[in-house]
């Protein structure tokens, strides 16, 4: 029997890739830079299956020719670059990797985090720079995490996994969401404080975001928000770059504000080498790394392609953003 073909817009880990070149017909971009669209809408149209990432806008334009299309599955968590509901009015289930990444991309958060309280990458480029002569008392002080207050905007799985590494640096955990509340078998966050979202930016020394990008986050962060921060805040951002409003941040973080930003996530990614933001002395920027671990990445490969394989034999997707293709089913948890 023939394998169906099945469109991968860019090499994925090979425990994934495995998976897929045993079932499928994989026809793939090479490259490691983002697919073109005039690739995509060339190949699209052949394919049952498609693996995409969170660079590619799976849109209206794309879907229109995608007309064998069976299912489409993302290596990432956010799918906000999937018109989810023009694949759902076309019947077809998108996959994506909750839960998988949620330790690995709290650990990371974690560690910006604490770079940037400690100012580690101010002291790296110091001492690589020759410019270090002595041992001084009052030299790259930076702040205390212990008993410091975080405030984590954004209670789903990687909030939570956020405040439980708190706990164990006896930090005050303040958080605020729409829904998630803490319940007694949720162990580790029982002192976790739900507050508004005015008096977490308010209380909090350092305030990090664990919203997914949607109508109601995007600029979420913007110069109201950042100036009700205290001066001294620290503010980490693992989640989507539209999520602040960059302009906001550039001039709160140029007239201190706030005392630092710590990004993971950029609007737009990449962020141009000539971005204001990259002239600032007190924002990191990293390149969308998070879930960057060897482990992980593996992991939402081989997930990625039991999504998509499922999505191709026509049985439920194992993890799936629109359940309601299959009916009046809830959205499924990880
Ligand atoms: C990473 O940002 C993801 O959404 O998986």
């Amino acid at each position: 029997m023939s394998k169906p073909p099945i469109l991968l817009t860019r090499r994925i880990p090979q425990a994934g890739l495995d998976l897929l070149d045993r079932f499928c017909e994989v026809r793939m971009w090479e490259k490691e830079a983002v697919v073109p669209t005039e690739w995509l809408m060339e190949h699209v149209p052949s394919a049952k299956g498609l693996v995409c990432l969170l660079t590619d806008q799976i849109d209206k334009p794309v879907l229109d020719v995608a007309s064998s299309l069976k299912v489409v599955s993302t290596m990432a968590v956010g799918y906000d670059h999937i018109n989810i509901a023009e694949c759902t009015r076309r019947g077809i289930p998108v996959g994506y990797t909750p839960g998988v990444l949620t330790e690995t991309t709290a650990d990371f958060a974690f560690a910006l985090m604490m770079a940037a309280a400690r100012r580690v990458v101010e002291g790296a480029s110091f001492v690589k720079e020759g410019r270090w002569k002595t041992w001084s008392p009052t030299f790259l002080l930076g702040q205390d995490l212990h008993e410091a207050t975080l405030g984590i905007v954004g209670f789903g799985r990687i909030g939570q996994a956020m405040a439980r590494r708190a706990k164990g640096f006896s930090m005050r955990v303040l958080a605020c969401c729409a829904s998630k509340q803490v319940g007694p078998q949720d162990e580790g966050l029982q002192d976790v404080e739900f507050r508004d979202f005015q008096t977490v930016l308010k209380e909090s020394d350092f305030v990090s975001l664990h919203v997914p990008l949607t109508p109601q986050t995007h600029h979420l962060i913007g110069k109201t928000e950042l100036q009700r921060m205290k001066t001294s805040s620290i503010l980490i951002n693992t989640a989507r770059g539209r999520v602040i409003d960059s302009d906001a941040l550039y001039e709160a973080l140029g007239h201190h504000v706030i005392a630092y930003a710590a990004l993971d996530v950029t609007d737009p990614e990449p962020i141009p080498v000539n971005d204001r933001l990259l002239t600032l002395s007190n924002c990191l920027i990293v390149p969308h790394i998070a879930s960057a671990s060897v482990a992980t990445r593996s992991k939402m490969a081989v997930m990625t392609a039991d999504n998509l394989l499922a999505g191709l034999k026509g049985e439920r997707l194992p993890f799936i953003v629109n359940p309601e293709v299959y009916g009046n089913a809830k959205k499924e948890r990880a």
